[in-house]
């Protein structure tokens, strides 16, 4: 665990603030004065935002907390998800509007969605996934690249009341296999394969590896996308292009309830198995559509918002599928990575669609930093008027330089804190409103309530410019439309998780450390459990841990993330290797320790170091001091030791780390 007075030390504030330019707000879709809305009558407020919405039956309440901590928003009310997010916008006219500019890795493979022919493609998935008897309720596990069937996949399962569970493309066939038990899913939609940095590879490989044995999967439905052969099971695979082409691009959607589920994602916790966070449809719907709005400041006429993140993750659910739709808004999808073919594409991307609105992740921009200036200045990047970032704490000199280089000194940041759990935006600037200050996420959003405090639950004081910078824990202190609605399968631990720290005070603890800076601005820090942020990738050390003991050479493992420049953390693990692995050299071990991971979970959680180590520095009570791990991987002088069984195991841990 980061202690929070670990996270105090390293945290020095940057003073200058980045006012909006006057025009800019002035043409804002949000003002101030939404603050005063929100605090005058915040449920009052939250029941204006979900009318934004097209309701089929309206709400008779606003908030039902009575179960808490298991909310209902919006009791009574009922509508259908993708009717918001697509048919809607045909039947008032807009049906000819972009709403999807994909753009595949290979360059010129290219393709354009308006709104009226993605309602035919959604109405012929739902029809299709209708006749392989999927019913609401249901769940369908969706491993696919960033190819506009996936949302239209994810679309059709909204349409039915099915719940989707989207498995991002990059996990291993275990990680998959283990989704998929644990939500029991019929249906798996995926691809023959994807496009890896100019490389077709197999992904419906991994699909049929995971599916092996499993009761619950009747059909895996494949899209083609690269034409790379695959293995076939007649009976049970069906192509994307024979199924849901042939079915009719009429279908009526129905009306559900406000809490009917909409999805499953499935994120890391402290321990090794991941959680199937629950989102359901009215108050995620709202707020996804609400926050997109004001804080992307979205004018559908004339705005071409891009944001990077895959649909495997949270940001991809909200603010790619279900903020912008639901908005109306035309956006750019790329299948992609930054480098593909070269470090150009991003930029090219922004110049060939005209983009306005760019959010994506500080992993990317130190990237691009590294890269160098000079190839953002190659390129016209005059579109964009405001920028994003999402998904881990942004240091100052990539703010700035992100502003430089993309916004010509002169857009709007929105800086965006949330979660997987949170489901949309919670604490983020409103771009024509806030004085920006280089790495603080500013103040909670209209209608959202948090608050940093101490052990005991007492509120911190904002810091003085000079004196000392007290951290805390963040926590939401009352419930919001898009919280999640519980863990798939376990109640118990939702509430152990979420809950049971500030039970008394009925908050909900977020995880993260935080400090208020001189102006009651809040800067998040980091997580103060055992989980890692991996270039914006939620990993626990658990996971990694538990996947490297799972290797018949291995006593005993602790992973710790480290400090890293370029992805923000890095994971370092220290193994014990059992007696009888001998034959084999460390550097050999090592190596296949990497590759098993990556097997395991996923590339993404490759350890950047495996150390070999005769001994973990445990507590008396048998914990591994992952503190003292981090300052040994950060090459620090080692805190407190004094509750170790033996001090001197880190003579032996630095030598095995040389
Ligand atoms: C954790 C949630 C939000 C979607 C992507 C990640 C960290 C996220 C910020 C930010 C500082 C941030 C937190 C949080 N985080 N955004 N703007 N500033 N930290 O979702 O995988 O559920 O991870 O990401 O530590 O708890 P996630």
């Amino acid at each position: 665990m980061t202690t929070l007075t670990d996270m105090t030390e390293a945290h020095t504030e940057v003073l200058t603030s980045y006012p909006p330019s006057a025009d800019f707000a002035a043409a804002a879709n949000a003002t101030a004065a939404l603050y005063d809305e929100a605090e005058a009558d915040r449920l009052a407020f939250w029941a204006e935002q979900a009318h934004r919405l097209s309701w089929d039956t309206p709400f008779t309440e606003v908030l039902d907390w009575s179960q808490a901590p298991f909310a209902k928003w919006f009791v009574g009310g009922k509508l259908n998800v993708a009717y918001n997010c697509v048919d809607r916008h045909v039947e008032a006219g807009n049906g000819d509007r972009v709403a999807i500019h994909w753009e595949g890795e290979p360059v010129g493979d290219s393709r354009v969605l308006t709104y009226a022919q993605l309602k035919d493609e959604v109405c012929k998935a739902a029809n299709a996934l209708t006749e392989l008897g999927l019913v609401a309720g249901d769940r369908v596990a969706i491993y696919m690249p960033m190819v506009p069937e996936a949302i239209v996949a994810m679309l059709a399962c909204a349409r039915l009341g099915v719940m989707h569970s989207v498995v991002f493309a990059g996990f291993s066939a275990t990680a998959l296999r283990a989704r998929i038990e644990d939500a029991e899913a019929k249906l798996v939609i995926t691809t023959d394969g994807q496009y890896r940095r100019g490389n077709a590879v197999s992904l419906k490989e991994a699909v049929d590896e995971a599916v092996k044995g499993q009761d619950c999967v009747q059909h895996v439905l494949v899209v083609r996308r690269t034409g790379i052969d695959v293995d076939w099971t007649d009976g049970r695979d069906l192509w994307w292009h024979e199924k849901v082409d042939a079915a009719s691009t009429e279908h009526t959607p129905e009306a559900f309830d406000a809490e009917q589920p909409l999805f499953l994602l499935y994120t890391s916790g402290t321990t090794g198995k991941p959680k199937g966070i629950i989102h359901t449809s009215g108050g995620y719907l709202t707020q996804a559509s609400y926050t997109h709005f004001n804080v992307f400041d979205i004018k559908t006429d004339t705005d071409i918002y891009w944001c990077t993140a895959d649909i495997g993750w949270v940001t991809g659910h909200t603010y790619i599928v279900y903020g912008p739709l639901s908005n109306g808004a035309t956006q750019v999808v790329y299948e992609g990575t930054p480098a593909s073919p070269d470090e150009h594409r991003h930029f090219q991307v922004i110049e060939k669609y005209g983009v306005t609105i760019y959010y994506t992740a500080p992993t990317l921009i130190r990237t691009f930093m590294k890269w160098g200036r000079e190839i953002a200045f190659a390129h016209d990047l005059s579109s964009l008027r405001l920028l994003g970032s999402v998904g881990e704490p942004i240091n100052p000199e990539a703010w700035r330089w992100y502003r430089l280089v993309f916004g010509a000194d002169a857009t709007p940041i929105v800086d965006t804190w949330w979660q997987t759990e949170t489901g949309a935006a919670m604490i983020s600037p409103l771009p024509g409103v806030t004085d920006c200050k280089p790495g603080s996420a500013m103040r909670p959003l209209p209608g959202i309530s948090a608050k940093i405090v101490d052990d005991d639950g007492n509120e911190l004081q904002p810091s003085s410019d000079h004196g000392e910078h007290l951290t805390g824990y963040l926590v939401l202190d009352k419930p919001w439309p898009s919280m999640l609605r519980g863990i798939w399968g376990d109640p118990e631990r939702f509430k152990e998780t979420y809950w049971a720290r500030f039970a008394e005070q009925g908050w909900y603890f977020a995880g993260d450390g935080a400090r208020y800076g001189s102006d009651g601005e809040v800067w998040v820090l980091g997580r103060i459990d055992d989980v890692m942020n991996i270039a914006g990738h939620r990993i626990s050390t658990a996971e990694v841990e538990s996947a490297l003991v799972g290797h018949a050479g291995v006593a005993e493992a602790a992973v710790v993330g480290a400090s890293d420049d370029t992805t923000g953390q890095a994971i370092c693990a220290f193994v014990i290797l059992k007696a009888h692995h001998a034959e084999m050299s460390n550097e050999q071990m090592v190596d296949e320790l990497r590759a098993e991971v990556a097997r395991e979970i996923s590339p993404i959680a490759k350890p950047r170091e495996i150390h070999v180590v005769p001994e973990l520095p445990k507590t008396r009570s048998g914990k591994i001091m992952r503190r003292l791990l981090r300052d040994v991987a950060e090459g620090r002088e080692l805190g407190d030791t004094s509750t170790l069984v033996d001090p001197t195991v880190f003579e032996a841990i630095r030598a095995g780390k040389s």
